[in-house]
């Protein structure tokens, strides 16, 4: 149910092929935005799209790797052929690793650092630009994560994922300040336990290290949860429509929580 007026808005939403980004692509089609829906796999953002315009909804595919500069520039370019303008972007493409601080060697570190940190820089470079160009503002909203704020905890070794995603909020609140004149406002969001096909990832391969049956870790960690369910990915989008909307536009550089109480602050 649309509850925003983002009529003809313009969004960007990376990683949008599954999980998290799929939900938020959904959701912001069905507020009005025209939408691209860019991920490294082309096929499922094919069928991202298929499922929104099957809604009435306008959307277009790209496949778009977030590390990739001279990518994301042109997935801000051909969004501008396809929509003629662009007020959105949702930066969500990202991935996690399993592995303990003192086993994480340098390909993994880089690739936590590339995805989940230059990616978001990268994007928001390309997307700040043009909205600066347009000269009407614009917004701009960082998919960080629980482990941007907090350490994941002795039995979840989710190190390198949990520095790059700290590095999101620390690019949010500088590039909050940054682009402030202009008017693009930069927010970010923090989910706790979230039913995508990253945290099966992390249950399996935390289980095994673990020696522990497959779907205990998740459970465990659904246990501590306040509010007593496991999230879902629609509540992240509806948190992310809220800060792409009007209602939202005395707020810039903050990070907000979305994760049933998970975290403290
Ligand atoms: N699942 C959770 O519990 C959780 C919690 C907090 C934050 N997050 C964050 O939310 C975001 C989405 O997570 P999810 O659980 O939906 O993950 P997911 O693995 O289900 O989906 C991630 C999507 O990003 C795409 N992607 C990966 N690398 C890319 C690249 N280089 N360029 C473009 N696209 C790329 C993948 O193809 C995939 O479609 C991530 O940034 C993640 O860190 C997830």
């Amino acid at each position: 149910m649309p509850r925003y007026e983002l009529d003809g808005q313009v969004a960007i939403v990376t990683g949008a092929g599954r999980g998290i980004g799929r939900a938020i692509a959904h959701r912001l089609a069905q507020e009005g935005c025209k939408v691209t829906v860019a991920d490294l796999n082309p096929e499922t953002a094919a069928q991202v799209v298929a499922e929104i315009r099957e809604e009435g909804g306008h959307a277009f595919s790209l496949q778009v790797d977030v590390t990739q500069q001279p990518e994301a520039q042109g997935m801000v370019q051909q969004t501008i052929e396809q929509f003629g303008s662009l007020r959105i972007l949702v930066n969500n493409a990202g991935i996690g690793a399993i592995a303990p601080l003192l086993e994480t060697d340098e390909g993994t570190w880089d690739a936590m650092m590339n995805v989940n940190a230059k990616g978001v820089l990268f994007c928001s470079q390309a997307a700040a630009r043009q909205m600066i160009a347009q000269g009407e503002g614009g917004r701009i909203i960082n998919n960080a994560s629980g482990a941007g704020k907090v350490a994941p905890g002795k039995n979840l070794p989710l190190g390198a994922y949990a520095a790059s995603k700290h590095a999101v909020v620390a690019l949010t609140k500088q590039m909050g300040l940054e682009l402030s004149d202009h008017g693009i406002l930069v927010n970010c969001v923090c989910a706790g336990i979230v039913d995508t096909p990253m945290w099966d990832l992390i249950d399996r391969e935390t289980a095994a290290r673990q020696g522990a049956p497959v779907g205990s870790i998740k459970a465990q960690a659904v246990d501590g949860v306040p509010l007593g369910r496991i999230q879902k990915p629609d509540d992240v989008a509806n948190v992310v429509a809220f800060l792409a909307s009007e209602d939202a536009s005395y707020m810039t550089g903050q990070t907000y929580n979305v994760s049933g109480g998970l975290l403290p602050y």
